[in-house]
């Protein structure tokens, strides 16, 4: 199903107007266990979008395997849904319209189609707002359209590149409580990438550290904070001594690339 197997993961970009490439991830492996959520930090530019795209079956990769349920992905698959990292909604569809698109793409039965979108508009709490145009919402309701349309198909990984990167520190607490509720109900393998550290280790089993030049797994820190996370924990001990840990993997990516650039 839901099992994820990374390794050796290298990709590769052309550079633009140019025959050169440029290795924009390198031999990264990683094991995702099916039905566990885990979280990518990182700083910009290490990759963690490319990998997302890789996984979804998106881009190719120049060498190493993905395989996903123990298939080996070559390609985009119904068993993997994607978030952007920019919203991507329909603006000529409505919210149920927008949910309807990804159910019509995979070809569902039609009475299937309508149940599950508006099935899924109300679990993101958009019930009222089912006949609304996207310009017609805010930035957190749109990425709730967002996200129901990815939950809707009903896949085994949800891929999320910063689902909540436009929101407010507010909106997006309330959002991660959500996703998380509704994950822990579904339970499907979730990969999400985000630049906040507290949403990485509120939301996470196990946080990814990303390091670039080329973009690279610099640690995998195990979060053992019981479920259901909720804010008091922000505050807890361990929490505190997460942080601390993760911030220092990301200083010290930091320092070593500014070496290499021979800033200091
Ligand atoms: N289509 C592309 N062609 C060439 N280079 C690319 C392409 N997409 C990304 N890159 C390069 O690959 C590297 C990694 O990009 P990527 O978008 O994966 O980073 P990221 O970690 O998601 O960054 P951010 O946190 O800013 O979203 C960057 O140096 C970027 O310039
Ligand atoms: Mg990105």
């Amino acid at each position: 199903m839901g099992q994820i197997e990374i390794r050796d993961l290298s990709i590769e970009y052309k550079k633009p107007k140019s025959d050169e490439t440029f290795v924009a991830v390198e031999k990264v492996s990683l094991s995702l266990r099916q039905g566990s959520f885990v979280t990518i930090v990182g700083s910009s530019g290490c990759g963690k979008s490319t990998l997302l795209l890789a996984i979804a079956g998106l881009i190719p990769y120049a060498s190493g395997s993905i395989e996903v349920g123990g298939r080996k992905v070559s390609g985009p698959g119904r068993e993997r849904a994607m978030v952007f990292q920019d919203a991507s909604l329909l603006p000529w569809r409505t919210v149920h319209g927008n949910v309807r698109f990804g159910l019509e793409l995979q070809r569902w039965k039609r009475d299937d189609i309508d149940e599950r979108a508006s099935r899924y508009v109300r679990m993101v709490g958009l019930g009222a707002f089912a006949n609304y145009h996207p310009h017609q919402l805010s930035g957190g309701m749109r990425q709730r359209v967002n996200i129901a349309r990815a939950l809707a198909v009903d896949p085994d990984v949800l891929l999320m590149d910063e689902p909540f990167g436009a929101l407010d520190a507010q909106t997006r607490e309330v959002m991660g409580g959500e996703l998380l509720r509704i994950w822990e109900r579904d339970k499907k393998t979730a990969i999400f990438v985000t630049h906040a550290i507290d949403e990485a280790i509120m939301l996470g089993d196990e946080v990814v550290v990303m390091g670039r030049n080329p973009g690279h797994v610099r640690a995998v820190v195990r979060i053992d904070l019981p479920r259901p996370r909720t804010p008091e924990m922000l505050d807890s001990e361990a929490f505190l001594a997460y942080r601390r840990q993760l911030r220092e993997y990301i200083a010290a990516d930091l320092v070593a690339l500014q070496m290499i650039e021979g800033v200091v």
